[in-house]
């Protein structure tokens, strides 16, 4: 019997060789390095990858997923990957992209213990209790964890704008930060439009008055 693990490195010599085969150069110019233009915060839900959902290759998009794509200003590894692709390796873009459908959105609204993720997910919840106005306006429970899920994106995005490796970054370049939320239903992206780029009037929201 295989093992259902063996599909994976079976799949990974299809992988190599179909590349291999297009361009035989592929792997060779892909170990001289890398320069992403973008960075990625997404989801870990196994179905939203994000070079599969965007068309893109390797060596095009640095990513980062948690669950429920957030961007929490303490955690450590969040900021070290977002230092790391803005100071080192100079991405134009950042992008948090969440999902509607989202399974960490949806226990946010609930009261379960589910056990650490629940910690982690409190952050959502305080997106909610931000927002609860809106919110409890709707009465269909999916469309209003649909709405949180884009209201968590955005807050995201402001999380980003806040930190000082963003802010440091716009004094010298620019940085665009940008709020996704993509449909599984339809494998389509929809554009938030809550681009930052430092250059707009949002010095009282999210600059730090030095
Ligand atoms: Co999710």
């Amino acid at each position: 019997m295989i093992e259902s693990y063996n599909k994976l490195i079976q799949g990974n010599k299809i992988f190599a060789e179909t590349k291999k085969f297009s361009d035989p150069e592929y792997f060779k110019k892909l170990s001289l390095g890398q320069t992403p233009d973008y960075l990625w915060i997404g989801c870990s839900d196994s179905r939203v990858p994000a070079n599969e959902i965007t068309n893109t290759q390797s060596g095009e998009i640095f990513v980062h997923r948690n669950i429920a794509n957030l961007a929490i200003t303490t955690d450590m590894n969040m900021l070290s990957v977002l230092e790391y692709a803005v100071r080192y390796l100079k991405v134009k873009h950042i992008i948090v992209c969440g999902h509607y459908g989202c399974g960490g959105v949806k226990a946010s609204m609930t009261n379960e213990l589910h056990g650490l993720v629940d910690q982690w997910l409190s952050n959502i919840k305080d997106v909610y209790a931000k927002n609860a106005a809106e919110l409890e306006n709707i009465a269909d429970i999916d469309e209003r964890a649909d709405r949180l899920t884009e209201l968590n994106v955005i807050q995201q995005v402001r999380n980003l704008a806040k930190t000082t490796i963003v802010q440091r970054a716009w004094k010298e370049r620019e940085l665009h930060l940008h709020g996704w939320v993509y449909g599984i239903n339809s494998g389509l992206i929809k554009d938030l439009c809550v681009i930052h780029d430092g250059q707009e009037d949002i010095d009282a929201i999210y600059r730090y008055k030095i």
